[in-house]
């Protein structure tokens, strides 16, 4: 891997410089942590699985319309998107209670919310990515208030994507996160959804059964995290019907 340039070496992924300038390449490994780095480990497959994963959502979004960091599949584990300036927030959109909002507030896990809530965390691991207000980002200068109008709008969009894919395979959408990128063309600027969308940002039930698939089977230890993500790519249709637990990949 000499021929490239590391750029930064987060969590999930490593990112590289591009081949044109303007891109960069995303690899996606297979080290999973939770509360904030606190609990790490490797799944065999997870980045795999990611890549093609977040390359199908990513996918989908731009044929509906809505602008991302998406270019093409490189191989297995990388892929080439735009490079952009990250927003140093986590954009969370919720469906049904779950996680930090069932404890902050009290209500239990799988309640239906009574519509979309679209929360902001700033994005700094040393603090743990804490909540904040339109208040605090518009005063810290985190994001505009234009800016804010937009990625409210992506957000809501990709919620309505993402809900009705996971619809359509009998999986409900109870909450995810995502990251938005700036890109600069020439003095215009524009909002774009970026990093990845996988099941390390989501939670996905089993509209039947209640089986979480996504990042809280290793958080809270239910099993296997790639017999989990395996499964919602084989609903999917990204992996072949056949293969439910090993994450080989059709092309
Ligand atoms: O996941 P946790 O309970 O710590 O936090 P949450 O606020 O309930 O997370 C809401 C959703 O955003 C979940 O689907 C998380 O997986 C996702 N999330 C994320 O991907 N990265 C973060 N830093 C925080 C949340």
């Amino acid at each position: 891997m000499a021929r490239r340039k590391k750029i930064y070496e987060g969590k999930a992924k490593i990112l590289y410089e591009g081949p044109e300038p303007g891109t960069i390449v995303q690899y996606f490994k297979d080290d999973a942590t939770a509360f904030n780095a606190e609990k790490k480990d490797v799944i065999d497959g997870k980045g795999v699985l990611n890549n093609r994963l977040s390359e199908f959502f990513m996918t989908g979004l731009t044929q509906i319309g809505v602008p991302n960091h998406f270019i093409r599949r490189l191989n297995m584990r990388e892929q080439l998107v735009r490079n952009c300036e990250i927003v140093p927030l986590e954009v969370i959109v919720r469906n049904y209670a779950a996680g930090t909002m069932s404890k902050r507030l009290g209500i239990a896990e799988g309640t239906q919310l009574p519509r979309p809530i679209v929360e902001y965390c700033y994005k700094d691991d040393s603090l743990g990515d804490p909540l904040v207000t339109e208040e605090h980002i518009a005063a810290f200068g985190w994001a505009s208030q234009q800016d804010m109008d937009d990625i409210l709008s992506l957000a809501l969009r990709v919620n309505d994507f993402m809900s009705g894919v996971m619809l359509a395979v009998g999986i409900r959408l109870v909450d995810f996160k995502i990251e938005i990128g700036r890109i600069f063309d020439g003095d215009y600027q524009r909002l774009i959804v970026a990093d990845e969308i996988s099941p390390d940002g989501c939670r996905l039930w089993d509209i039947e059964t209640g089986q979480k698939l996504d990042k809280d089977v290793f958080r809270r230890d239910l099993g296997s995290l790639t017999d989990a993500y395996s499964e919602v790519a084989r609903r999917l249709g990204v992996l072949p019907k056949s293969n439910v637990t090993k994450p080989t990949l059709i092309n």
